[in-house]
């Protein structure tokens, strides 16, 4: 390890090969910068991180270099307190500041501001220039980020995350001498999914949040804590942020082996269904004439209780509820009596995939093993729109490979722009085979275009490549047999090869040939990684509970073992076709709904119990890596909101399970979790209980410039209220409890002194950029099996062949728009498309029809009547449905469908389900 001077101090840092910046800021050191960042390195663009250098001891005059530029060798001497150097920093802040207006006031980044710690910091604390100022008109940039160019200190980060890191082109610096531009070529909403890391990426008020701003608070009178995304299964860590009851903000929360320093658009703009009109925010209880009425919280429970303790009850859960609410269903109902909240089809796949986790010799990746991989086969998946975030990671996997150019040019490999500069165009061995073009498809060394079937069969080809002992794949055409051989070569030779799949071709045999050649690499040596997407928040979670689908629920209260449904978080009109879902609800004599929404399946209940979100309550998910994560209450909802797993047990004595709630905190849920179902053993200890205290105090939610407080409700009492109590964590709703950093499972807000921005990270972490003191939070509930021990999958489907007259559709999925609660955000639904079925030129010319022309679309019993995308890349014999879209059906994909022209004139409301 080597050891670096400062101020003539010796320090010895923890890894080689890192620049002077972050060994500095990793010893606790104050240093002001900019340009960099530790994701995405140094490029000494603003030179703002001078520090002195000095040869060695004897050296007395030294020279400034840039910190975030100079490696920290061993016996390097620095000075950071050198009156040079501290000169030059503040030089350099001055004539950033020179056009900056000063509005902090009125900015909404003030108070949370890197450019305002780093002003402070640096010395600048009077402002000379006096002469007129460069001014910029905005952009409107679309519903999700705000504008205000004059802010901008040109340090080149935002470009360099929207292009180089997250592949967008849209977006470029623009203009000529000092009218340097952030935008895009003209007006208009940006095209990236991660547009909102802007947000965060730049160290000043020039990209904010604007959902934030329609119901703006200042940071500081935020109250936080932390919490899990979601809106898909890849989990990533959040801090969500509340004010006068009202969800403001969702934020990235560190954590290196999921979402690392960011967010994915869906999941920072998705909260906005917290504080939605659909809100059930009442119990209702339906009256003697058939109406739901508001009802007491006592009166619901009686009334839902009666119907538990009358009759032959059974209970459906969901992939979006955490597993303490599917576990207190499963123990009110009884284990036998216990359904999943997903049709068969959707719960073969995703247990399909957890068992092949489980069960196969291929880890699970994390979204670091991702990153790192430096060959990629993505089989079948749409990754941008399925698990956004493991699609940023995967496009920093292409630049894998070609870092050994700069590895055996011995450059370092946090000199982004040398880096950038070497390896030029060049980029890592990375496959995609999937039924449509991909948004990854620009990084991708070979596309394969097909029908599931037939993406399957490349899969089986390549394990068969990989190791003879796979099955192989008869009848392959020589174009595809020598693609297999390509990927397989390409595999064989990388050092972290993945392979990446998913739920997304709604494909069994997709997601087995993807494990099949993991498998097949694992088996002959190589040290190869696997990656599912997996639908929903906690899909996986819920795959582990030992049930039957949805169907199963149906034909039992149809059969006559059950007459009364509780249904939790979960609207089987989102699972099922309207026809089977009105049969299940006719089927019930009583349905009881819990959940936050009020959607179909709630209207249709006899007893509604409104439920707390994911912000107003605190439970585990389990994402698609296998990786158990608790989230916190973020604050007390007013009314007679609850968790849905406390409604549950306050139903349970009406089962006869006990005389009263179960489980009054959350430890009492997860202990009973933990004792009936080993497999979920590890997941109280996974954050620390109720119970624990940092120096007998609990953690504050409210940071200590919270603002107001006796305040807030003085128009109901000018005495301040006492705070909330919180039975399930070791967080307050106040700013008392414990002013350092708590464990990393409950850090509420990232603040240390001088760093009030998103920066105060790095002295949470044990070194910047790295893990987070304690370790990443989360832990993994599923671990590989010996390759001994794992057959190959031995099914070969047929090849498909496209048929006269039918079209084979598949399932499309939007990042905006399929996911059921993000879309009700207003500015995600700005985004979402609206319904619409894609085909081939090919089709679209056999059908007559251009874009936007209206089809009639047959899929079993359901007929629409939808406008035509014309998709150039979807593979021949294949239709495109989105699925989840508002006003979309429910229909079970794949499957045959038919497509006709509509003809003016005829009949628009001829179509729907039939
Ligand atoms: S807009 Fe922000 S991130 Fe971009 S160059 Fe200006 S200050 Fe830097
Ligand atoms: S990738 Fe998924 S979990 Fe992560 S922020 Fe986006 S929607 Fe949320
Ligand atoms: S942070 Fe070092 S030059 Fe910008």
């Amino acid at each position: 390890m080597p050891t670096i001077y400062i101020e003539g101090r010796p320090y010895v840092v923890r890894e080689e090969g890192k620049n002077l910046l972050e060994v500095c800021l990793s010893l606790g050191f104050n240093i002001p910068y900019f340009c960099w960042h530790p994701a995405m390195h140094s490029v000494g663009a603003c030179r703002q991180c001078a520090v002195k250098l000095f040869r060695d001891e004897t050296d007395t005059r030294g020279r400034i270099v840039m910190a975030c530029m100079t490696l920290a060798a061993d016996g390097t001497r620095i000075s950071i307190d050198d009156p040079e150097a501290v000169a030059f920093r503040r030089q350099v802040i001055e004539w950033l500041m020179v056009n900056h207006p000063h509005d902090c006031p009125v900015c909404d980044e003030g108070g949370e501001c890197h450019l305002q710690d780093m002003t402070v910091m640096a010395g600048h604390v009077y402002r000379r220039y006096r002469f007129t100022k460069r001014t910029h008109r905005n952009q409107d940039l679309g519903p999700l980020l705000a504008q205000e160019m004059n802010r901008c200190i040109q340090c080149y980060r935002c470009v360099r995350f929207y292009r180089d890191h997250a592949g967008g082109r849209d977006f470029d610096v623009l203009g000529w001498h000092d009218g340097v531009y952030f935008g895009r070529h003209a007006d208009g909403a940006l095209e990236s999914e991660f547009s909102g890391n802007l947000v965060e990426v730049c160290p000043t008020g020039v990209f904010t949040d604007k959902t934030l701003k329609r119901h703006f608070t200042r940071k500081w009178d935020l109250q936080t804590a932390p919490s899990v995304c979601v809106h898909c299964g890849v989990g990533c860590n959040t801090l969500a942020g509340e004010r006068y009851g009202t969800l403001r903000r969702i934020q990235p929360r560190f954590n290196g082996e999921v979402n690392s320093y960011f967010l994915c658009d869906r999941g920072r703009y998705g909260y906005e269904f917290v504080n939605g009109d659909r809100r059930l925010r009442r119990p209702l209880v339906r009256d003697a004439q058939g109406t739901l009425q508001p009802a007491t919280r006592e009166a619901a429970l009686e009334r839902a209780a009666a119907l538990v303790r009358g009759g032959k009850v059974i209970g459906i859960g969901s992939p979006r509820a955490s597993l303490e609410t599917n576990f207190a269903l499963r123990t009110l109902v009884g284990p036998e009596r216990f359904y999943h909240g997903v049709p068969e089809r959707e719960l073969a796949l995703v247990r399909g995939m957890l068992d092949i986790l489980r069960q196969g010799p291929s880890p699970s990746a994390s979204m670091t093993d991702i990153d790192r991989s430096d060959v990629v086969f993505v089989v079948g998946e749409d990754v941008t729109n399925a698990a956004p975030m493991l699609a940023l990671a995967l496009r920093q996997a292409v630049l894998e490979k070609p870092m050994e150019i700069a590895e055996s040019a011995r450059i370092c490999d946090w000199l982004d722009a040398v880096l950038r500069e070497a390896i030029q165009q060049e980029k890592g061995p990375f496959f995609i085979a999937s039924p449509d073009r991909t948004k990854l498809d620009d990084v991708a060394t070979a596309t394969y275009r097909a029908a599931p079937d037939d993406i399957a069969r490349l899969a089986l080809a390549v394990a068969h490549e990989a190791d003879p002992a796979a099955p192989g794949v008869p009848g392959l055409s020589a174009e595809a047999q020598d693609l297999a051989r390509r990927i397989a070569a390409a595999l064989r030779e990388g050092r972290r090869p993945l392979v990446f799949s998913g739920a997304g071709c709604g494909s069994l045999a997709v997601a087995r040939a993807a494990a099949n050649v993991a498998w097949a690499l694992n088996r002959t040596g190589r040290a190869a990684r696997l990656s599912f997407s997996v639908p929903e928040a906690n899909s996986l979670g819920a795959a582990f509970f030992d049930a039957p689908p949805i169907e199963a629920a149906l034909e039992a209260l149809r059969r006559g073992a059950a007459d009364t449904v509780i249904i939790v978080e979960n609207d089987i009109y989102r699972r099922l076709d309207k026809v089977s879902a009105d049969a299940l609800v006719a089927a019930a004599r009583h349905v009881v709904a819990v959940d936050h929404l009020d959607h179909p399946t709630a209207a249709r209940a006899e007893v509604v119990l409104p439920a707390a979100t994911f912000a107003e309550s605190a439970g585990t998910l389990v994402n698609n890596e296998g990786r158990a994560q608790r989230f916190f209450q973020v604050f007390v909802p007013r009314g007679e909101i609850r968790e849905s797993w406390r409604w549950l047990g306050d139903l349970a004595p009406a089962a006869g399970r006990g005389a009263a709630n179960p489980w009054p905190g959350l430890d009492d849920l997860l202990a009973a979790l933990a004792r009936a179902m080993p497999v979920f053993r590890d997941v109280p200890a996974i954050a620390p209980p109720a119970g624990f205290r940092e120096v007998g105090q609990r953690i504050p939610r409210q940071p200590h410039r919270y603002s107001g407080r006796t305040a807030m409700t003085a128009d109901v009492d000018v005495h301040e209220p006492e705070p909330p109590p919180d039975p399930d964590s070791p967080l307050a709703f106040s700013m008392e409890g414990y002013p350092g950093q708590p464990p990393a499972p409950l850090i509420p807000r990232y603040w240390a002194p001088g760093w009030n921005s998103s920066a105060a990270l790095g002295r949470f972490q044990i070194e910047v950029g790295g893990p987070l003191h304690g370790g990443d939070p989360g832990r993994r509930l599923v671990a590989p099996a010996p390759a001994e021990g794992s057959p190959y999958f031995k099914d070969v489907p047929a090849a498909f062949v496209p048929r006269e007259g039918e079209w084979l559709v598949v399932p499309a999925w939007h990042i905006f728009g399929s996911e059921e609660l993000s879309v009700l955000a207003p500015g995600i639904a700005e985004l979402a498309p609206k319904p619409y079925v894609a085909v081939g030129p090919e089709a679209a010319a056999r059908l007559g029809v251009g874009e936007g022309d209206e089809v009639t679309l047959t899929v079993g019993a359901l007929v629409e009547r939808l406008p035509v995308r014309v998709r150039p890349a979807l593979a021949e014999g294949l239709a495109a449905l989105p699925v989840g879209l508002p006003g979309m059906p429910v229909v079970a994909l794949p499957a045959w469908g038919r497509l006709a022209k509509l003809d003016r004139g005829d009949n628009p409301r001829a179509t729907g389900q039939t």
